[in-house]
């Protein structure tokens, strides 16, 4: 059933096996991003804008990649950063990349968006999870998804920052991908020839958005598109007192995700968070915006000693994640890189995702002459 996945060698074929198996409007929502996308492409971009610098004759062997972020020791530097709506990609959705995630020791990212509870995530998967956490207008909600990962023993939370309203993301306006579902005849035309998916789609239990559904009273029209969401159900007021609270109330590891400047990481570090996601959201919010990779360097000079730093977005190699590791990130994450594969064949699809990078990650590392990642630092990298 899984046939063509097994030749997927590097995101690019996950990406183009995911853009033959899924119908149009949801490829599109995961591969898209805002305005004219030039966010997104530099997010890429700026990784291949400096060389590694290798050392030859180290005899490095017995690589040892793992790296202890968030108080979690991850057997890989890169984990899965939490994202909406899987089981609309593939039908194992959070599940198969959670027990994915836990086949190779690393961290797995749920978002308040997801379509398996926090309870049957928790039950299900035990290597490190983190909630990842909109703040909504409705503080009953937010105390109740706060209070479900404390019941459920995840092990961090991570508020997103940078969505108090939603990014204009033009590709879901052409193909029509609203919920429900609003689709231009050319979408309707790509169901159709999606058999595979529309079969599994039907057939499999219907999905919905698990941990909103359960609080929000019935018949709510909460969504009528994501971007919709954001800017109608978020609260659009949000700011670092109540991140504050926030994080007093959940009370363990705590992230902020969406930080792209040194002022507001030395704030993060004020609010007494324990890390922080450089990230733009892969390029779906502020088009324009800088790259993580692009702003990592000045972040960590600031706060690197006092706080965890991440990466995130626009990873498709292991060298991109031991550049981002060489400018001091304890860790990179990561959505496409694991959804084109979950897209394109399940859980299966995001292990051989995972193994792929891993396999890059430990052979440019024998090759950069290391043979732990702490041994990287900038002496690796020149810019041009
Ligand atoms: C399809 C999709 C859905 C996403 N959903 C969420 C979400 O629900 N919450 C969130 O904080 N970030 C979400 N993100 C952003 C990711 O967490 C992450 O920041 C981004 O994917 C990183 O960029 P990359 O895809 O280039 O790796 C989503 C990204 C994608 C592609």
């Amino acid at each position: 059933m899984f046939g063509d996945i097994d030749k997927c060698h590097n995101f690019e074929d996950f990406r183009n096996l995911a853009k033959k198996r899924l119908p149009s409007p949801i490829f599109h929502y995961i591969d898209g991003a805002a305005d004219d996308e030039v966010t997104y492409r530099r997010n890429t971009e700026a990784y291949n804008q400096c060389d590694l610098v290798p050392n030859v004759l180290t005899g490095a062997k017995d690589i040892d990649m793992s790296t202890t972020v968030m108080g979690q020791k991850l057997n890989m530097p890169i984990y899965c950063a939490p994202t909406a709506l899987q089981r609309l990609f593939h039908h194992e959705g959070e599940i198969g990349v959670g027990k994915a995630a836990e086949k190779f020791g690393t961290m797995f990212g749920v978002s308040s968006l997801g379509t398996a509870s926090i309870e049957e995530i928790s039950k299900t998967v035990s290597s490190p999870k983190l909630f990842q956490l909109y703040v909504h207008k409705d503080e009953g909600l937010n105390n109740y998804l706060i209070e479900q990962c404390q019941e459920h023993n995840f092990e961090t939370m991570a508020v997103t920052v940078d969505s108090a309203v939603g990014g204009n993301r033009e590709r879901d306006f052409y193909t029509g991908f609203t919920i429900p579902l609003n689709l231009s005849l050319k979408s309707i035309f790509s169901f159709a020839t999606h058999p595979a998916w529309a079969f599994n789609y039907f057939t499999k239990p219907k999905w919905e958005l698990s941990n909103l559904n359960k609080h929000v009273s019935e018949g709510t029209n909460m969504m009528t598109s994501v971007g919709d969401y954001f800017t109608k159900m978020l609260d659009n007021a949000l700011d670092w007192k109540k991140v504050e609270a926030i994080n007093k109330k959940w009370g363990k590891q705590f992230a902020i995700k969406g930080i792209m400047s040194v002022e507001d990481a030395k704030k993060a570090v004020d609010v007494g968070a324990t890390a922080i996601m450089i990230s733009n959201h892969g390029g779906r919010q502020l088009d324009g915006s800088r790259s993580p990779f692009d702003q990592l360097e000045e972040i960590v000079n600031a706060v690197g000693d006092k706080i965890d730093v991440i990466c995130e977005g626009g990873i498709k190699r292991g060298t991109h994640i031991l550049k981002a590791l060489s400018l001091g990130a304890k860790a990179c994450s990561g959505g496409r890189m694991y959804l084109y594969a979950l897209a394109a064949g399940g859980q299966k699809g995001v292990e051989l995702a995972l193994g792929n990078l891993k396999k890059e990650i430990e052979r440019d590392m024998i090759l950069m002459g290391v043979s732990s990642i702490k041994e990287l630092s900038k002496k690796n990298l020149r810019f041009r």
